[in-house]
């Protein structure tokens, strides 16, 4: 026998504390175990105990609020007239030095802004409760209504595709803690409705990088409307930012004491300080050390690729690849044998042309934001004065979604899919079933099959949770819900 001692029925996982980001992820799953919804309390816990000390700017009570939204509107609207003065007096960008460092940002924040809204969706289930209605109206406005082109979800999902950076999973634990509290929030709403209106209340305050980052992005050719939508929306007259103090107010008969109420709602507002802000995860990006990463997140492939042939200082290429910290070296060692030339044009680099171009051997193998951060890295000091085609790629398309934002029409023609009551509408939109829309006849003759309307309500919340809501089914479902909400306030 050895000495070693096993403890019999002592799982090691109720012990251990998950990581953000597998509570992140064990959040997103249909079917939450007790042993996700046990950890996630925990980790909302801690959170809530260690911002408790932090100072925040936000009164705590009502009266004060008001004049605190307009206070701080006036000055976020003051520093970025000095922001756009001065870049207009040639200062340079505040927050991007390159292309790369931007999309760098895009995918950071992916995980918390894939989740946009998912604080809100515990309430939900409160449908019938008239002081709920604020939040359960931004909710709907985070999901576009259900209408596809304005579920904000969906436009992030597609602005990571544009710009090659969906592999957004592989991000490490810290850029997700942001996203994990805001699905804790929905996890956990019965038990924190004053922290969830609080949370909502810091959150959807117009914030000064908002509008230099939308600015910046369409500078560096990264379509900013995923950004400058938030400017609108969450708009102190009356977007998500007067909604969420309405929200404050209505929901204040719930609770006995409202000084406590007060003091919980600010609770949950400084659980906005979760994780790395938006100026941190900017401050994050080191170019060196992203292209180190990159080859070495290729190595492990790429190791068994190259020919014997591919020598570069003394060794094949296979040989660097082997090692993943000798990486850094390789970089060194394609610098001074010429395979890269750093701070020159990255076409004269041979490193360059067999990465880049549709004809390159190695096509396909980086994917286009780690090529964008190669070429930047290559380019070094002579980036600016690289013509824009190459240093920024081919313009996006000014697709006109400010347009389609506001198009009333479009609205009603998603929004109306079918009256609840009489179903005419579904009706007429019902076409020839085929093989690509069976999910959704299926789904639609479920809805029409449920007579009982909580039962019903209860399905399509469900299709609405922070994991389905911008699939189609989820979308349909939305509209469905929002129909039946037009209909009752
Ligand atoms: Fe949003
Ligand atoms: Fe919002």
């Amino acid at each position: 026998m050895s000495g070693v001692h096993i403890e019999i029925g002592r799982p090691q996982q109720a012990v251990r504390q998950w990581s953000a980001k597998s509570i992140y992820f064990s959040l997103l799953e249909s079917e939450l175990s007790a042993r996700t919804k046990a950890e996630s309390a925990a980790f909302l816990a801690r959170q809530l105990s260690e911002t408790h000390s932090h100072a925040t700017s936000m009164p705590a009570t009502l009266a004060e609020l008001e004049t605190w939204l307009a206070e701080h509107n006036e000055l976020v609207g003051h520093q970025y007239h000095e922001y756009l003065a001065g870049r207009k007096a040639g200062q340079p960008r505040r927050y991007f030095r390159s292309k790369s460092h931007a999309l760098f940002f895009l995918r950071a924040v992916a995980p918390t802004k894939l989740v946009d809204g998912s604080w809100l969706y515990g309430l939900m289930k409160h449908w019938q409760d008239p002081r709920l209605v604020s939040l359960i109206k931004i909710y709907l406005e985070e999901l576009g209504d259900g209408v596809e082109a304005m579920n904000h979800v969906v436009l992030y999902r597609k602005l990571l595709k544009l710009n090659a950076c969906e592999d957004w999973k592989n991000l490490d634990e810290k850029f997700f803690t942001q996203g994990a509290i805001q699905l804790a929030l929905a996890t956990h709403t019965d038990s924190h409705l004053p922290e969830v209106i609080g949370f909502n209340l810091g959150y959807e305050q117009l914030p000064l990088h908002l509008l230099i980052t939308a600015y910046e992005l369409k500078e560096l050719n990264i379509d900013p409307y995923y950004f400058t939508l938030h400017t609108t929306i969450d708009n102190a007259q009356s977007g998500h930012a007067r909604g969420a103090i309405d929200a404050v107010r209505e929901a204040m008969p719930v609770f006995a004491d409202a000084s406590d109420y007060m003091q919980r709602v600010i609770n949950g507002v400084k659980l906005n300080d979760v994780g790395l802000s938006t100026l941190d995860i900017i401050q994050q990006f080191d170019m060196q050390a992203e292209v180190v990463r990159i080859l070495q997140s290729k190595a492990n492939i790429g190791q068994f690729m190259h020919s014997d042939r591919c020598v570069i200082g003394g060794r094949t290429v296979n040989d660097w690849l082997k090692e993943q910290d000798q990486v850094a070296l390789f970089l060194q060692e394609m610098e001074k044998t010429g395979w890269v030339k750093r701070h020159h044009n990255p076409e004269e680099s041979p490193f360059w042309k067999v990465i880049a171009g549709d004809k390159a051997p190695m096509f396909g193998v980086f994917t286009g934001y780690e090529q964008q951060v190669i070429y930047d890295w290559i380019a070094g000091e002579a980036l600016e004065s690289q013509l824009m085609l190459a240093r920024l790629g081919k313009p996006w398309r000014m697709v006109e979604k400010q347009a389609i934002a506001h198009d009333e029409a479009l609205h009603k023609k998603y929004g109306n899919v079918y009256d609840f009551r009489s179903g005419h509408k579904l009706t007429q939109q019902m076409r020839q079933a085929n093989d690509f829309n069976q999910d959704q006849l299926a789904f639609e003759r479920h809805v029409h099959g449920i007579d009982d309307e909580q039962i019903l309500m209860d399905f399509l919340v469900e299709w609405m949770s922070p994991a389905k809501h911008y699939t189609p089914l989820g979308l349909s479902a939305t509209r469905y819900f929002k129909s039946h909400m037009d209909s009752l306030f």
